[in-house]
């Protein structure tokens, strides 16, 4: 996710566990020259662990050279975005935008598809402004030579207002002969476990939960048998944030760690109940170092109880409280 699943946010998932594979936000290819340091740049990959490279871009050629650098460069699985909804990307004809042109869709995979030896995906939406050709889009990605694809059921106009619609990652499930992951609104861990049962997807894709819920992935693992699912408290988003800080210290500016500190709290504390508390986690934000941020978090939400948060594996009471419905517009 563009700023926020950097390498440093990434090695942190990757090593608390419960992941199949991490993904980089958007690599933009434009007509420029690739860079082949932004590429490397993005490529820093956890141990052990696999890592999709994504690159956006509508230039043949280019998104061509892309793939072959990625490829070079060490990534597991090479993507393409066909969802980014930004004004700016739809101008450019990039992203989404791309979801409106299926002969320059079929093209560009095809080109990259030529272009590497790695299982080749795409992550698409629901379509730009309309679903209906959904299933012409993924069958296009899927002639072009795709290996599997994400999506993520929202049209481009929904930007992430609504429900992601699980019936069209299921009607591509039924349609395309390609693995299909599916994507969007799995906010507790049991919902990433019915996603599957209910759309046949091969996999779920995890985004803005994962900010919210930074346990949510060992969570999913623990309901699939491997033992009970942990409640994370106060103490332990405390902790996430002091070892967030830690790590993005090592990458980041003073200033760049402040701004990533922050985009985690905005996440973070939509897990923490309305009211004064939520008004603690917005004080906060507006603290104005790194040191200062930690330790109000320290102060205000470290004693918090793991039944004070959202953020059981199954979702719970809080759930049936209208909650989720708010959560869904969440972007
Ligand atoms: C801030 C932000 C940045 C995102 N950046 C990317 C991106 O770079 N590439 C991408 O494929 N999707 C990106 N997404 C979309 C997510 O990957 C995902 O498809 C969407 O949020 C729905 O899934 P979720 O409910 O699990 O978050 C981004 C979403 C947000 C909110």
């Amino acid at each position: 996710m563009e700023g926020l699943t950097h390498p440093a946010f990434r090695a942190l998932m990757a090593e608390r566990g419960g992941i199949g594979v991490v993904c980089t936000e958007f690599v933009r290819i434009t007509r420029a020259p690739v860079s082949l340091k932004l590429l490397r740049r993005h490529v820093g990959k956890p141990a052990g662990m696999p890592l999709s490279v994504q690159v956006m871009g509508n230039d043949l050629d280019n998104m061509a050279e892309a793939t072959e650098l990625v490829t070079a460069a060490g990534a597991d699985v090479v993507d393409i975005n066909l969802g980014c909804p930004a004004p700016k990307a739809v101008r450019k004809g990039v992203g989404s935008a791309l979801l409106r042109d299926r002969a320059l869709l079929g093209r560009l995979v095809t080109v990259m598809r030529e272009r590497t030896h790695l299982p080749l995906s795409a992550k698409i939406r629901a379509g730009f402004d309309d679903a209906s050709a959904v299933v012409d889009i993924a069958r296009t990605v899927q002639d072009a030579g795709a290996d599997f694809i994400t999506v993520h059921p929202r049209r481009r106009t929904d930007f992430y207002r609504g429900v992601a619609d699980w019936r069209i990652i299921e009607r591509l499930q039924r349609a395309l002969t390609i693995p299909v992951v599916g994507n969007g609104d799995a906010w507790y861990a049991a919902d990433a476990l019915r996603m599957r049962a209910e759309t046949g997807c091969v996999a779920v894709m995890v985004g803005r939960p994962a900010l919210r819920n930074p346990w949510i992935f060992l969570q999913i693992e623990a309901l699939q048998g491997a033992g009970e699912p942990l409640r994370p408290s106060g103490r332990d988003l405390v902790a996430h944030l002091d070892e967030l800080a830690r790590r993005c210290g090592e990458a980041f500016s003073e200033r760049g760690v402040l701004g990533q500190l922050k985009e985690a709290l905005v996440y973070l504390g939509r897990a923490v109940p309305p009211g004064e508390l939520r008004e603690g986690v917005r004080a906060i934000l507006r603290e104005a170092t790194v040191e200062a941020v930690l330790e109000a978090s320290a102060r205000r939400i470290g004693s918090l109880d793991a039944a004070q948060l959202d953020l059981a594996a199954e979702g719970g009471a809080l759930e049936s409280s209208g909650r989720v419905d708010q959560l869904r517009d969440i972007a």
